[in-house]
C-alpha cells in the first residue's frame, strides 16, 4: 500500500459567487479571521503528513504563489522593529524549500480538469485532493482522519470525506450509497451526482477532501463535460469505482462551505470564537449585534 505524500489544491476557479471581491483577488486568499483559506487547508495537509503541495492556479492567482514565498522587505522591517513573534509566525506558516509546485489550468473547465492538470506533478502514486473552500474545524484535521482510515483499509483504495445534510438540500451534491461499515469508515456502493431527493441512496454527501489513486488521471483525460459543461471529478470517480474500491469517511468536525457567502461568514465566526486572543471581545460584539445585551 503506497503512502500519501502529495496533495493537490485546485485554486484556478473564478469564484463568481464572491464577486466583486474576487475580481482581482483569488477567492482562496479571502481570510478566515487572519489566515487565508488556502493557508488553513495547507496547515491541515501539513498536519496530516503531506510532504509536497501542488497548486493548480490560473490567471490572477499569482498572489497565492507569493503567499508561500518569503517576503524579504517585510521580514527586514519586522526585524528592525523587533516584531519577533510576527517573524516567527511567518516562518512557521511557510512550507519547506522545494515542497511546493505550481501548475496552470489555462481555462477553468471544471474541478476534474484542474486535477488532471496536476497529473505530471503527481506521477504514479495516490494523492490527496483538498478543496480550499471547504474548511473543517477539528483536531486532528479532516485529512489526518482520512489518511488514518486509508491506512486501515490496507489496500490501494480511494477514500472520500462525507457528511450528512438535510434531505431538502441533497439534490445539490454528490451523494454516496453506504455498504459494509467499520467505525467511521464504510464501503461506498454507489455515487450519484445531484440526485432527486427520492432517488438519493443516503443523506451523505461528498465533501471537499479525497484520497485518489493515480488511475483517475487517465479517466479524467477522456472525461466528457458533465453538469454545467464542466469536467466533473465525480463522473471520473464513478468510472474508477468500477475497478477500484471506494470508502467513505464520516469525519469528526464541523465543516464550512466557504465558497458560499453564508458558509464563509459562519466560518469566520466559528474560528474567531475558537481563538483565545479574540473570542472574549468578539463574543461581546456578536451578543450586542444579536440584541442579547
Ligand atoms: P468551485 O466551483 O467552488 O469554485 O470549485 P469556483 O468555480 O471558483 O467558484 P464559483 O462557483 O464561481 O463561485 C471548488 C475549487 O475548485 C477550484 C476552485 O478554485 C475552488 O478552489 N476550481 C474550480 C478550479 O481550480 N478549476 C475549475 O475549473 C473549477
Amino acid at each position: 500500500m503506497k503512502p500519501i505524500r502529495k496533495a493537490i489544491f485546485p485554486v484556478a476557479g473564478l469564484g463568481t459567487r464572491f464577486l466583486p471581491a474576487t475580481k482581482a483577488m483569488p477567492k482562496e486568499m479571502l481570510p478566515v479571521v487572519d489566515r487565508p483559506l488556502i493557508q488553513h487547508v495547507v496547515d491541515e495537509a501539513r498536519e496530516a503528513g503531506i510532504e509536497h503541495f501542488i497548486f493548480v492556479t490560473g490567471r490572477n492567482k499569482g498572489v497565492i504563489e507569493d503567499h508561500f514565498d518569503r517576503q524579504f522587505e517585510l521580514e527586514l522591517t519586522l526585524k528592525e522593529r523587533r516584531k519577533h513573534s510576527d517573524l516567527k509566525l511567518l516562518a512557521s506558516d511557510l512550507p519547506g524549500p522545494g515542497t511546493t509546485s505550481f501548475t496552470r489550468q489555462q481555462s477553468p473547465l471544471g474541478l476534474g480538469h484542474a486535477v488532471w492538470c496536476a497529473r505530471e506533478l503527481v506521477g504514479n502514486e495516490p494523492f490527496a485532493l483538498v478543496l480550499p473552500d471547504v474548511l473543517v474545524q477539528h483536531s486532528p484535521g479532516c485529512l489526518a482522519q482520512m489518511i488514518e482510515a486509508y491506512r486501515a483499509t490496507k489496500q490501494n483504495a480511494n477514500v472520500i470525506a462525507v457528511e450528512e445534510v438535510p434531505a431538502d438540500r441533497i439534490h445539490q451534491y454528490g451523494v454516496v450509497g453506504v455498504g459494509k461499515t467499520k467505525g467511521n469508515t464504510f464501503a461506498i456502493t454507489q455515487m450519484v451526482e445531484k440526485p432527486k431527493r427520492e432517488d438519493a441512496p443516503s443523506n451523505l454527501i461528498i465533501t471537499g477532501r479525497y484520497i485518489l489513486q493515480p488511475e483517475i488521471f487517465d479517466l479524467l483525460g477522456t472525461q466528457e463535460g458533465g453538469a454545467g459543461g464542466e469536467i466533473q471529478i465525480t463522473d471520473a470517480m464513478i468510472r474508477l469505482a468500477k475497478t477500484q474500491p471506494f470508502y467513505g469517511v464520516k469525519f469528526e468536525g464541523r465543516s464550512f462551505d466557504c465558497g458560499s457567502k453564508v458558509g464563509f461568514l459562519a466560518a469566520n465566526v466559528a474560528y474567531a470564537l475558537a481563538r483565545d486572543d479574540i473570542a472574549p471581545a468578539f463574543r461581546k460584539e456578536i451578543e450586542e449585534l444579536l440584541g442579547k445585551k
